[in-house]
């Protein structure tokens, strides 16, 4: 022990730690950071414009009712309205006079390229996630995705972590030991 302190009392040494502790820290804030910003998108597509017209979430992720990922929808799904809209088609507008994100998908359209949405919410490989029993059990989409009538492109509302899902897992569960034992149980995720 003594010779811990009188390590410690050593002036490099503490210059040491303390170029440690920044470096832990600063991490640490840039791992937060990055959780927080959301992924560059080939098309800023506008949540908050599509949400505010009352396009039901599971037109464009009708996953998320019956299957374990909710899906990302395709340009032909845009353009069944976007290549329809009067605004830009009565009288016909060119393309060049659109706003930048449509002209990028009209591309799209064109050239039959698929979009490559750059995925937000990632559970690993080792854990299995699905939306299905999740709906079912009468959680929102707000539940785990934060308000999406407010925003663009989707942002990151939750560290999604073992912790989280188990907290939530339990807090369900309160009254009903067999189905918090089912839903605790590694087996239920991990397999
Ligand atoms: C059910 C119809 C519908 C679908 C499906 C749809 N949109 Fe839209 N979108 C609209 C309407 C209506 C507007 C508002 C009209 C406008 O200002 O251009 C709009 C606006 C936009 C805008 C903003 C344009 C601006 O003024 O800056 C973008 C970008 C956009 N949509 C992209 C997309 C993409 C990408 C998809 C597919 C992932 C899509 N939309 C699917 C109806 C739709
Ligand atoms: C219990 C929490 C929870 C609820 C409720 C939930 N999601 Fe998710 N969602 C997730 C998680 C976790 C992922 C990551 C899944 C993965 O990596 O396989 C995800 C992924 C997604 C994705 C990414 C693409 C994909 O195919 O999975 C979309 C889109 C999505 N959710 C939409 C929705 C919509 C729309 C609803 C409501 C109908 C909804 N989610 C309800 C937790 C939830
Ligand atoms: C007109 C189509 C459309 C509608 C309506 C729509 N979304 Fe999306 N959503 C998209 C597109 C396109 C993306 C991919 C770009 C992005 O990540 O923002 C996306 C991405 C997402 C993601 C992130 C997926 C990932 O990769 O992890 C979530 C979560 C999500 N949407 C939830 C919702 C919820 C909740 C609603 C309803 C309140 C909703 N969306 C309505 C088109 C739509
Ligand atoms: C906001 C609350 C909430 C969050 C967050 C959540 N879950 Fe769930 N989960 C539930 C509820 C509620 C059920 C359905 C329980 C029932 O059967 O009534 C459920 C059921 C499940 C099931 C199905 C169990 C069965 O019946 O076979 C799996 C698997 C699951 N969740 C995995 C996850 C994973 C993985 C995560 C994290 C990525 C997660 N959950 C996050 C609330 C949540
Ligand atoms: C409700 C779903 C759920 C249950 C139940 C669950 N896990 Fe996980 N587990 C996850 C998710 C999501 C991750 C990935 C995110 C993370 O690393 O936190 C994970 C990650 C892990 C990891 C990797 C940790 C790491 O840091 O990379 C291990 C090991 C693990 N789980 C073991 C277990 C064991 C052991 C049990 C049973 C006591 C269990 N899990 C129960 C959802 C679950």
């Amino acid at each position: 022990m003594p010779k811990l302190l009188n390590l410690i009392k050593n002036p490099g040494v503490q210059i040491g730690m303390l170029v440690v502790f920044l470096v832990v820290v600063s991490a640490g804030i840039w791992g937060l950071y990055q959780t927080q910003v959301p992924p560059p998108q080939p098309i800023q597509f506008p949540h908050k414009i599509h949400v505010g017209l009352e396009i039901p979430c599971l037109y464009c992720h009708p996953g998320a009712l019956r299957q374990a990922s909710a899906g990302l929808p395709t340009e032909q799904k845009c353009w069944a309205c976007h290549g329809q809209l009067k605004k830009y088609f009565q009288p016909p507008l060119p393309v060049a006079q659109w706003p930048p994100e449509l002209q990028k998908l009209a591309t799209y359209v064109q050239t039959n390229k698929p979009i490559d949405w750059v995925p937000v919410y990632q559970v690993p490989d080792f854990v299995h996630f699905n939306h299905r029993p999740h709906i079912a059990a009468g959680l929102n989409c707000e539940n785990c995705h934060g308000d999406m009538s407010k925003k663009t492109v989707a942002t990151i509302e939750q560290t999604v972590n073992m912790g989280w899902c188990i907290n939530c897992h339990k807090a369900k569960t309160e009254t009903d030991p067999v189905k918090r034992a089912k839903l605790l149980d590694c087996g239920t995720c991990h397999y």
